[in-house]
């Protein structure tokens, strides 16, 4: 068994930026509660005719030219995702098409807004393995589709977007270790109950969240699964040279940091622009702060994710 590693990164979002005060015209909230409450200033929301797969096409171009590969390089694309196109084929095949990559295998990941960090895990083992040669990893969401616009206590959270990584063989370890967990006792905390029966959507289309539930678990998981991660390579948080969180609001992003000791300033944080936007999150992140020079060669990098299911985890990365 070889080792992978991260060779490129790409991300994008939506022209269209909602900002608080443009949602407090339309329902009853305002910018100080929702920026007290959870950071969050703005949010990108994509346009009626782009899809998922659009988003994950512009990402994954991106990253495809950051790591100096073509189409014909690309021979495994996994995609995360809880806003697929359509019911079939998957956004991995779609996106595929759109790239005009002809050979290997493609397939959607469904760990909500742990997606990224359950694809990246999967994509490490095939290509460290040696079964693929070149991957495409990516998180793409319009999850503005799933929301209540009316229903106060959840639209302000959330925004689309997409990110994406190349991953590629290394003889020297790039991704150091991947923790993956799961609780689907708890899939009524968090959820999009709605089923499709005959084509159609029955139950509730929207997003239900029990919030404070979803708070308490999102800060003691994250912690637990960073310390998981750390206790693996015998590291403490001073070890850890970026901590690239699921970006789901702004309290529970310092306590992860204060839970590993780690300082502030070395969180990798745009919720406050961006909203949570689901799978998409860590990837947009990511991509934000190798291209703004936060994160260099030989740094250690820890991505660690929460979402419905409930999920989590966590992927950590000498960069
Ligand atoms: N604007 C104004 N008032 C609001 C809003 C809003 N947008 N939303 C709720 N309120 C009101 C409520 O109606 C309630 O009023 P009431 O007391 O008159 O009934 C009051 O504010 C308090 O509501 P709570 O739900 O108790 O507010 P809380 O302090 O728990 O904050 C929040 C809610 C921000 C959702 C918090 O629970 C939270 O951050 N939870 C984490 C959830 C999360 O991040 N989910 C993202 C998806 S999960 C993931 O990515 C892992």
């Amino acid at each position: 068994m070889g080792y992978s590693r991260i060779t490129g990164t790409g991300s994008y979002l939506p022209d269209r930026i909602v900002t608080n005060q443009e949602l407090a015209t339309r329902i009853e909230t305002s910018d100080e509660w929702i920026v007290s409450r959870t950071g969050i200033e703005a949010r990108h929301i994509a346009a009626d005719d782009e899809l998922t797969s659009d988003l994950a096409l512009q990402a994954a171009q991106r990253a495809m030219e950051q790591a100096g590969i073509s189409a014909a390089d690309v021979d495994l694309i996994v995609c995360a995702t809880t806003t697929p196109d359509m019911v079939f084929p998957s956004t991995a095949c779609l996106l595929q098409a759109k790239l005009g990559v002809k050979q290997g295998a493609a397939f959607d990941v469904q760990a909500v807004c742990t997606g990224f960090i359950y694809a990246l895990a999967l994509a490490d083992k095939l290509v460290a393995s040696g079964a693929h040669k070149c991957a495409l990893v990516v998180g793409s969401e319009v999850f503005s589709r799933l929301l209540d616009w009316n229903d106060r206590r959840t639209c302000v959270l959330f925004g689309d977007g997409a990110g994406a990584v190349v991953v590629q063989p290394s003889e020297a370890p790039g991704v150091l270790s991947s923790h993956l967990h799961s609780d689907g006792s708890l899939s009524h905390i968090l959820r999009v109950g709605g089923g499709i029966a005959e084509g159609k959507i029955r139950g509730n289309p929207y997003l239900e969240m029990d919030g404070q539930a979803v708070f308490k678990l999102a800060v003691r998981v994250l912690g637990e699964c960073a310390h998981e991660a750390l206790a693996h390579h015998g590291m403490t948080g001073a070890d850890i040279d970026w901590l690239v969180p699921h970006q789901a609001n702004q309290r529970i992003l310092d306590a992860t940091a204060d839970r590993i000791k780690l300082p502030r300033e070395r969180v990798v944080t745009t919720v406050a622009r961006q909203g949570n936007t689901s799978a998409a999150s860590v990837p947009l992140a990511l991509d934000k702060a190798v291209r703004d020079g936060r994160i260099t060669r030989g740094q250690h990098v820890m991505l660690v994710g929460v979402g419905g299911g409930m999920t989590w985890g966590s992927v950590l990365v000498r960069w």
